[in-house]
């Protein structure tokens, strides 16, 4: 038989409880008051000024995604087609060199291998010469402005054409950090902001402000400050001078509209070496691209499949290892697609593929048009006889390297890109017709025949460039003025302390 339980029992068990639940209660609310403390009084390690451009500065207070840029260094990822391994571009396909004769390009053009080497990379390709002091050498102090967080600093010290005003070496001391966070963030909040005026000014003229983006939209425009098709504007008003950083997107951004802008303006990259046509060279309209392509139109930005979210001890952060997404398609486009890795891949590939093996041909087409040019003009071709020929070539080749240099362009926009390589290829044996028929006028018999160029030594040879000069040239400027540009960033750098909060 059971015993029933003492009152007096029960009314210990019950107070027991009590003071359990109560003591529970407590320890509960200690714990949340401790991690909204933890989060008021998270204190950042160092104070960061405005336009502070030392990448290291901000990974004090930062270190959970400064680790993750500092994966940028890595460079042994390889995909099919990109990547980040040193690539030797005019080795790989020395049509290049023919394609750019007499423009710095067939000199030296490596694939990139990210931001973290935008600096290093600058200064030691052929294309950046071998400057002696700072009035000396082929490029503009423009050709800094994509490359790292000094560049608003400088800009808001000189000033905006002040800042494109000169040669590129005199900006060598001062532009020193490669691509960081004060190129995309502000230093006090550390939201997504637009750092270069190129930008700002395309979509003024465009009547559009750039401050009503929305926070998606942010997430392509940072990288549309660089990833963009643009020209130096060396006649804007008030600017005289200066070569001024234009974005041509006053018409919209396909690759006819922009041609219409530049025709309309008479605006030459360059004369061909070979053919004397007046060429344009695409820059790497990425953003353009990306624009017109199917994740574009479903709202996908270029961090949620560059920069994709990741987790470490329970704490989401933004991956900051920018880089080919195929390196980390679990993070990246596994957030929306459900296929297998290998399945992604091959998408990616597969596009990639189809629209290369067009390309190639339009490539081939672009290197006979420069050769079959240089023949009539030998044999005495007039001007009035090759300007509509020469039209084609520049219209030919700009399609080509907007397929070509908008990387990522043939996953990013497949449709798009395989239209424009087709129009492209469509424009060149027009051309090619009209040169068929000019050289029979001025009486060539046969075939022009296509150069041996299969190594880039011998298409760099075949153009009639002097390497060794060139290198030897190079090779001075690292012994001489780099040295000194390093010690001057580094004196400079030293007068700026890093204040510590206490
Ligand atoms: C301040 C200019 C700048 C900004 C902003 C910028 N990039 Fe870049 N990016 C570059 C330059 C310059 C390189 C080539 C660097 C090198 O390899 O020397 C590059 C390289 C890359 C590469 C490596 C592959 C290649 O083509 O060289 C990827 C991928 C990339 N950027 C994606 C992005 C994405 C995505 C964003 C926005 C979240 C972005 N970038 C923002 C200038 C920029
Ligand atoms: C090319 C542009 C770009 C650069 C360079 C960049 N960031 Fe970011 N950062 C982003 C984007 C995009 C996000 C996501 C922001 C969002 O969606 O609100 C982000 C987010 C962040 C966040 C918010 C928390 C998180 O992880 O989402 C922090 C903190 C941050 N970045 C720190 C840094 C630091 C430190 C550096 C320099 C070492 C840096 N960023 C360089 C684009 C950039
Ligand atoms: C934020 C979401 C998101 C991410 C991240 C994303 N996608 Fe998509 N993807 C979409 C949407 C939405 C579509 C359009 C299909 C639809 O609406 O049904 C699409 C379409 C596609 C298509 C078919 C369109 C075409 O080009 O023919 C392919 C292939 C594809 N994605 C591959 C990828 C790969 C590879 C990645 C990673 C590098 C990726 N996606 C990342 C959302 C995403
Ligand atoms: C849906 C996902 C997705 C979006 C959105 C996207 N990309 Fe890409 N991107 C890719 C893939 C996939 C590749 C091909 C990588 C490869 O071949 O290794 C690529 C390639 C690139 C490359 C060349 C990479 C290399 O290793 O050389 C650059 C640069 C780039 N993208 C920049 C951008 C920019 C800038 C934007 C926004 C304007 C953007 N991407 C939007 C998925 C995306």
């Amino acid at each position: 038989m059971k015993k029933k339980r003492s009152p007096l029992l029960n009314w210990v068990l019950f107070l027991v409880t009590l003071v359990v639940v109560f003591f529970l209660g407590l320890l509960a609310s200690s714990v949340t008051e401790r991690r909204a403390e933890q989060a008021t009084i998270w204190k950042p390690e160092v104070q960061i000024a405005q336009f502070e451009p030392r990448n290291e500065v901000w990974g004090k207070n930062y270190p959970t995604e400064y680790d993750s840029y500092e994966k940028l260094s890595e460079s042994d990822f390889r995909s099919k087609y990109n990547g980040n391994a040193m690539i030797d571009m005019l080795e790989v396909d020395p049509r290049l060199v023919v394609m750019w004769a007499g423009y710095g390009f067939s000199k030296d053009y490596n694939q990139g291998r990210g931001h973290i080497y935008a600096i290093e990379d600058l200064r030691n390709t052929l294309r950046t010469g071998g400057p002696t002091g700072p009035d000396d050498g082929p490029m503009p102090t423009t050709c800094w402005t994509c490359k790292g967080p000094d560049v608003p600093r400088v800009m808001n010290e000189e000033g905006v054409t002040e800042y494109y005003t000169g040669k590129w070496a005199r900006l060598g001391s001062e532009i020193v950090n490669p691509i960081g966070c004060a190129d995309c963030h502000n230093n006090e909040t550390m939201e997504l902001q637009i750092t270069r005026p190129a930008l700002v000014e395309a979509f003024q003229r465009q009547g559009k402000d750039i401050n009503q983006a929305t926070h998606q939209e942010m997430r392509s425009l940072v990288c549309a400050q660089c990833h963009v098709e643009y020209y130096f504007d060396k006649k804007r008003p008030g600017a005289e001078g200066a070569n001024y950083l234009t974005f041509p997107w006053d018409n919209g951004y396909s690759v006819e509209e922009m041609e219409a802008y530049y025709d309309a303006r008479n605006f030459t990259d360059w004369t061909h070496k070979l053919s004397k046509a007046p060429m344009l060279k695409a820059q790497h309209p990425g953003y353009e691209v990306y624009l017109t392509g199917i994740h574009a139109e479903r709202g996908v930005s270029c961090a949620d499949c560059h920069m994709p979210y990741m987790s470490e001890g329970g704490k989401k952060y933004t991956d900051h290892h920018i880089q080919s997404p195929l390196n980390n398609i679990e993070n990246s486009c596994m957030v929306c697609h459900k296929e297998k890795t290998a399945q992604l891949m091959n998408d990616v590939y597969d596009r990639q593929d189809k629209i290369i093996e067009n390309r190639d041909e339009l490539e081939k087409l672009c290197v006979r048009l420069h050769v079959e040019a240089k023949t009539a003009w030998d044999l005495g071709a007039t001007e009035e006889q090759m300007k509509d020929i020469l039209m084609d070539i520049r219209h030919a080749q700009w399609r080509w390297d907007y397929a070509a240099a908008s990387h990522g362009g043939s996953f990013h926009a497949p449709v798009e890109i395989s239209r424009v390589v087709a129009t492209g290829i469509n424009i060149a044996q027009e051309g090619r017709i009209k040169l068929a028929r000019l050289l029979v006028e001025l009486g060539y018999k046969g075939e022009v025949p296509y150069p041996k160029i299969d190594t880039k030594a011998e298409a760099q040879q075949y153009i009639g460039l002097p390497m060794e000069k060139l290198i030897e040239e190079k090779e001075n400027f690292k012994k001489n003025l780099l040295p000194e540009w390093e010690k001057e960033a580094k004196t400079r750098e030293a007068a700026m302390p890093v204040v510590w909060n206490k």
